[in-house]
C-alpha cells in the first residue's frame, strides 16, 4: 500500500512538472515571439524616416519612378532636380510653358501649383519642401540623427524665408521699382539670412558640409536658394556671399561633386 501511494505520488509530480516545463517553454516561447515582433517594428521605424546612414548613394533605396513638373524655371523645381542628380536616379524633367501649357493643366494639379511629383505612377507629392524632404528620406540624405535632422531642417526653413524677399522683387513689374527694391534686400534681409545661414554650417557642419560630414539635403538647399538671391555674383566685383565664409566653400564644395558638376554645366539655362 504504502509502496503504492510512494509510486503513485512520484507519478503525480512527475505530470505537475510536465505542466510547469509545459508553462516554461510556452512563456519562453512568447517571451521571443515579442522580441521578435517589436525588434521587426523597430527595423521597419528606422528604416522609414530614412536615418538610415546617410549615404547619399541610394544604392539602398527601393526602385521608384518618379515625374516632376515644373515650371522650365529653376525656382521651386530646381532641389529636387539637384537631388536626382546628386544620388544618379533617373525622373521625368516635365518642363511647363507657363504662357503656353499652365492655363490648361494647373486645375487638374492637386492644389493648382507646381512642383509636383508623381511617384510610381500612383501618388501625388504637392508642396516644395514637402518633395524635398520626402527624396531626402528616400535617399538618405536627411541627417544621420535627430540633432543633423534639426539643423538641415532650420536650414531649409531660413532659406525659405530668404526666398520670400527674393519673390518680392522678381514680382515687382516696374523696372525702377525693382531696381530699389533688390537694393534694399542685399542690405537688409539678404545679409541677416545668410549671417544665419553661416551660423548654423559653423555649428553644425565640418569637411565643408553644411551639416555632418557628408552631402545632405541642406547643401543642395545651400547651393539653390543663394543662387536666386545672386548674392553670389552680386556686387560683381566682390559677391555678397564671399563675406561669409562656411557658406561660400560649401557652395564650393558642392560643386565639386563630379554629378553636381556636370549638371552644372548642361542643365538648360532660365533666368528664374
Ligand atoms: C498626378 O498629377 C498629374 C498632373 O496633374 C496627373 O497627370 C496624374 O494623373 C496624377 N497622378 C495621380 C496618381 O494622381
Ligand atoms: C516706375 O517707378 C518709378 C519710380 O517709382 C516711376 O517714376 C515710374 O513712373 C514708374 N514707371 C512706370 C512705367 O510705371
Ligand atoms: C562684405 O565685406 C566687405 C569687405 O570685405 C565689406 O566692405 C562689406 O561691407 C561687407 N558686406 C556686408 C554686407 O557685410
Amino acid at each position: 500500500m504504502g509502496k503504492g501511494r510512494a509510486e503513485g505520488s512520484s507519478c503525480r509530480v512527475t505530470i505537475g512538472t510536465a505542466f510547469v516545463l509545459c508553462f516554461l517553454a510556452i512563456l519562453i516561447a512568447v517571451g521571443v515571439g515579442l522580441i521578435v515582433h517589436f525588434s521587426e517594428n523597430r527595423k521597419f521605424e528606422c528604416v522609414f524616416p530614412g536615418i538610415r546612414s546617410g549615404d547619399p548613394t541610394g544604392q539602398t533605396t527601393q526602385e521608384h519612378s518618379y515625374k516632376l513638373f515644373y515650371f522650365d524655371w529653376r525656382g521651386r523645381g530646381e532641389l529636387s532636380r539637384m537631388m536626382f542628380t546628386a544620388v544618379g536616379q533617373s525622373f521625368v524633367d516635365r518642363r511647363i510653358d507657363f504662357f503656353k501649357e499652365w492655363p490648361g493643366i494647373k486645375y487638374t494639379m492637386p492644389q493648382y501649383v507646381v512642383p509636383v511629383l508623381e511617384v510610381d505612377g500612383r501618388t501625388n507629392i504637392t508642396q516644395s519642401m514637402a518633395i524635398t524632404r520626402y527624396l531626402a528620406r528616400q535617399f538618405g540624405m536627411y541627417g544621420k540623427n535627430a540633432q543633423e535632422m534639426a539643423l538641415v531642417d532650420q536650414i531649409i526653413e531660413t532659406v525659405v524665408d530668404i526666398f520670400s524677399g527674393v519673390l518680392k522683387f522678381q514680382e515687382t513689374p516696374n523696372a525702377t521699382e525693382r531696381a530699389r527694391v533688390k537694393a534694399e534686400f542685399y542690405k537688409e534681409n539678404c545679409p541677416k539670412y545668410l549671417q544665419f545661414l553661416e551660423n548654423i554650417v559653423a555649428e553644425g557642419g565640418r569637411d565643408n558640409f553644411a551639416v555632418g560630414d557628408g552631402l545632405t539635403l541642406a547643401d543642395l538647399a545651400l547651393h539653390v536658394y543663394i543662387e536666386h538671391t545672386e548674392a553670389h555674383v552680386t556686387p560683381s566685383d566682390r559677391p555678397l556671399l564671399n563675406n561669409y565664409t562656411r557658406l561660400a566653400e560649401n557652395r564650393r564644395n558642392t560643386e565639386r561633386i563630379p554629378k553636381i558638376r556636370d549638371y552644372l554645366a548642361n542643365r538648360p539655362h532660365t533666368d528664374l
